[in-house]
């Protein structure tokens, strides 16, 4: 099902939660609604399952508006953070409730629900109650009892912040295979970015209410819209380095320049900040005057890689460096950046020129 949120916005007295929110989710997509907590995730699943009225702005399902529907009318499968499963029923009776509430015949509830116990790998324990599951194991049923209605929209908030990190790695992938599986349009919370990075078709980045960037995941990484976004994707996170523009340079505080590519309308003397990721910088070639002087501070040693903590002047830089060059604390380096993964933020409103 296709799913349009156009200019949706949500109140709550004075605090404006969810402001001019308009998103378009096409049909069988998994897209990962991602920000910083507060910035009104929950509210815009709450007012998508229609459990929260909305202040302003409409919700289409296909082109039907649903804004005014009720809950139960909007054929949505909901799974939160808390498994809220029912502890005094078996996995089989979980996930067979929504089925009795519907009035189904029970030859047919059992049916659907062993079918949905079996997609979720579930299938062995339709005996046992919850309080006798993993957390992991707790969460697949709460899946399953959402899919058994067979819902046009499964909307996940933040379904796998009670687990630990392994199995939260597992459970994201088994809910990609999942939704693949299925099909069914899906919606999943997190403020966690490599989550998102990982299992989405499409991420939707929030902060403070407003939409910030709607996009493929290498897009938001490669193509940040604004610092924030730049700031939110990425681990290492991307290194800012303040100064100033002049005459198509990037010029720091000490005077050392970086060659700058086009830049979007950037006026001459504006503060800024070049933002470089880790993986963006090489050892600079002899008399190049694009350049930036740093200090090795540190040199850790990643698996197959390495990368050098470094000072430039007070600010700590994180790059990926090859072993070849034999780093260690105390060594002057001069590096250039590349390309690609370089950009360019007004430092006062975040706004991007390159
Ligand atoms: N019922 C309410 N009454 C008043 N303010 C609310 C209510 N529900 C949410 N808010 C506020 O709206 C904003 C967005 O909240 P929301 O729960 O949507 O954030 P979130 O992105 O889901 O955060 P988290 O990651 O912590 O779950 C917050 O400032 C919150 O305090
Ligand atoms: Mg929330």
């Amino acid at each position: 099902m296709r799913v349009e949120m156009k200019n949706l916005s949500k109140h709550f007295g004075r605090v404006k939660a969810v402001n001019d929110f308009s998103v378009i989710l096409n049909d069988g997509e998994l897209v990962c609604l991602l920000g910083p907590s507060g910035c009104g995730k929950s509210t815009v699943l709450n007012m998508l399952s229609g459990i929260l009225p909305v202040t302003g702005g409409k919700i289409y399902f296909d082109d039907e508006d649903v804004t005014d529907l009720p809950p139960e009318q909007r054929g949505i499968g909901l799974v939160f953070q808390n498994y809220a499963l029912y502890p005094h029923m078996t996995v089989l009776g979980n996930i067979c409730f929504p089925l009795e509430i519907q009035g189904l015949p029970k030859a047919e509830r059992i049916q659907r629900a062993t079918e949905m116990a079996e997609l979720v790998h579930m299938e062995g324990m339709l005996h046992r109650k919850p309080k006798e599951l993993s957390g992991g194991q707790q969460q697949r049923v709460a899946i399953a009892r959402a899919l058994v209605k067979r819902p046009n929209l499964l909307l996940l908030d933040e379904p796998l912040s009670n687990l630990d990190a392994r199995l939260r790695l597992e459970m994201r992938e088994e809910i990609r295979r999942i939704q693949l599986q299925t099909k069914v349009t899906t919606i999943f919370v997190t403020h966690d970015q490599e989550e998102a990075m990982s299992i989405s078709d499409h991420i939707v980045l929030m902060k403070d209410g407003f939409l910030q960037q709607h996009d493929d995941p290498q897009a938001l990484y490669n193509e940040p819209a604004n610092q924030f976004v730049a700031d939110f994707l990425g681990n290492p996170p991307i290194n800012n380095i303040k100064g100033a523009i002049h005459s198509g340079f990037f010029v720091a505080q000490n005077g050392d320049k970086v060659r700058l590519p086009e830049t979007d309308g950037a006026p001459e003397g504006v503060k800024v900040h070049l933002a470089i990721r880790a993986e963006s910088f090489m050892m600079a070639d002899e008399g190049d005057e694009s350049c930036l002087h740093c200090t090795v501070e540190n040199v850790y040693q990643l698996g197959k890689e390495e990368m050098a903590l470094l000072n430039f002047g007070d600010t700590q830089v994180r790059a990926y460096l090859s072993f070849d060059y034999g780093l260690k604390a105390g060594d002057e380096v001069t590096l250039q950046v590349r390309d690609r993964g370089v950009f360019l933020f007004d430092l006062e409103t975040g706004r991007r020129y390159a």
